[in-house]
């Protein structure tokens, strides 16, 4: 029982076609560099194995960037492995949950902060807000227990894809998945502290390998297709959700624009980012590859981190 042998999909985000010069006024890696007004900080979390920086996700915090005038962001740095997940993840709730609170004391309580993450870029993020308490971790003192309300009424937005803790009773899930993932969360009421929920949406579709538990073989696209699939939609959720917050001043919770599951209906400014200059939504086209492996996990894990096929989506 201690013993436990799963797949994971991994995600190598060679975004190559979506190089883009940042617009004026707009700034990106930032190291917590304060947002002006108007704004939100984005902190963004890898997936498994993509190369150091923003990731596959980064494309919706670009969007972000170029839509609202004074944003900020930064990536997470943390290992971002397979052959040693536990230790992997568990980094990157250190590393994440310093980068915030680095931003709480340095920046003010009216600028936001946005939470973006993709496989396990995604449970790091879930884990740094309610803590690390999850199937088959051990539990980690150091990373198990949520941030404090005051914390969680700063974020405007959180966006998960693909999420490894997803829990099909979670009230912010879009996509119809109907299992629960690979290390299903044990306890989501944390994530009604400061009204979170309502500001959060963890995007998980049927037949995943990692947030539902699906066939490996044959449900990896859809792991490595949600930015095509949402990417559109979370990036109007996010903007709307930092026009709420200044609207609505830090707990923004029940109000405006989280209409669960069925999309962006409500951009204020109607579609996304196209028109001026750099695009950088899903729209996009974007090629990654994505390769399939195994890892065993015990206490202490043996890596095997066999790589089993590459599958590469041209879109
Ligand atoms: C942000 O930085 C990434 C690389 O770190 C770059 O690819 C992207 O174009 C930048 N986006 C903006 C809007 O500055
Ligand atoms: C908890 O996680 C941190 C970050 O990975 C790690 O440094 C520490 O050793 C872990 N503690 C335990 C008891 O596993
Ligand atoms: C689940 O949703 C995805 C994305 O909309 C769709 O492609 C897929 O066909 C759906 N699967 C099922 C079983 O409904
Ligand atoms: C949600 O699902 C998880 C996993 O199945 C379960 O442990 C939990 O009790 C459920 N309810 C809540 C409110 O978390
Ligand atoms: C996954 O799907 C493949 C192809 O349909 C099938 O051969 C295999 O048995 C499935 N694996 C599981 C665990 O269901
Ligand atoms: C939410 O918005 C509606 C109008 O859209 C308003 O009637 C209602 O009072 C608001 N509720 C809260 C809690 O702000
Ligand atoms: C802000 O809150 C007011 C009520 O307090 C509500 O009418 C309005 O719709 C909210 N706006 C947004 C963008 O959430
Ligand atoms: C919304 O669109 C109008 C014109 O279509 C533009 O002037 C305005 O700057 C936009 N606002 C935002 C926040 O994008």
């Amino acid at each position: 029982m201690m013993m436990k042998t799963l797949s994971t999909a991994v995600l190598f985000g060679s975004l190559a076609c979506a190089q883009f010069a940042p617009p004026a006024g707009v700034s990106n890696v930032s190291s917590s560099d304060c947002p002006t007004n108007g704004g939100a900080h984005i902190i963004v979390a890898r997936a498994s194995l993509e190369a150091p920086g923003y990731g596959i996700i980064g494309s919706v915090k670009d969007a972000v960037l170029n839509r609202v005038p004074g944003s900020t962001a930064e990536f997470v740095t943390y290992p971002a492995t397979l052959d040693d997940y536990f230790n992997s993840e568990s980094d990157g709730v250190l590393a994440m949950k310093k980068l915030i609170n680095a931003y709480t004391d340095k920046c003010s309580a009216s600028l936001p902060l946005v939470l973006m993450g993709y496989s396990q870029g995604a449970q790091v993020s879930a884990d740094s807000l309610v803590g690390q308490q999850v199937a088959a971790f051990p539990d980690n003192s150091s990373i198990n227990q949520p941030l404090p309300a005051s914390t969680l009424s700063r974020f405007a937005a959180v966006v998960i894809m693909g999420d490894p803790s997803f829990v099909t009773n979670e009230t912010f899930h879009v996509g119809n998945a109907t299992r629960n993932g690979l290390f299903p969360r044990k306890d989501v009421a944390n994530f009604n502290t400061a009204g979170l929920a309502a500001r959060v949406k963890s995007y998980c579709d049927f037949n995943d390998p990692y947030c539902a538990s699906g066939n490996l073989s044959t449900g990896l696209p859809v792991h490595l297709g949600y930015v095509q699939e949402y990417g559109s939609q979370a990036e109007d959720f996010v903007v709307n959700q930092i026009k709420a917050f200044y609207s609505n001043g830090t707990s923004t919770s029940s109000n405006g624009t989280s209409s669960s599951g069925s999309g962006s209906s409500t951009s204020s400014n109607g579609t996304s980012s196209g028109g001026s200059g750099s695009s950088t939504t899903s729209s996009t086209p974007a090629a990654y590859t994505g390769t399939a492996s195994t890892m065993s996990a015990v206490g202490k894990i043996a890596p095997i981190a066999v790589l089993a096929g590459v599958i590469a989506l041209a879109m």
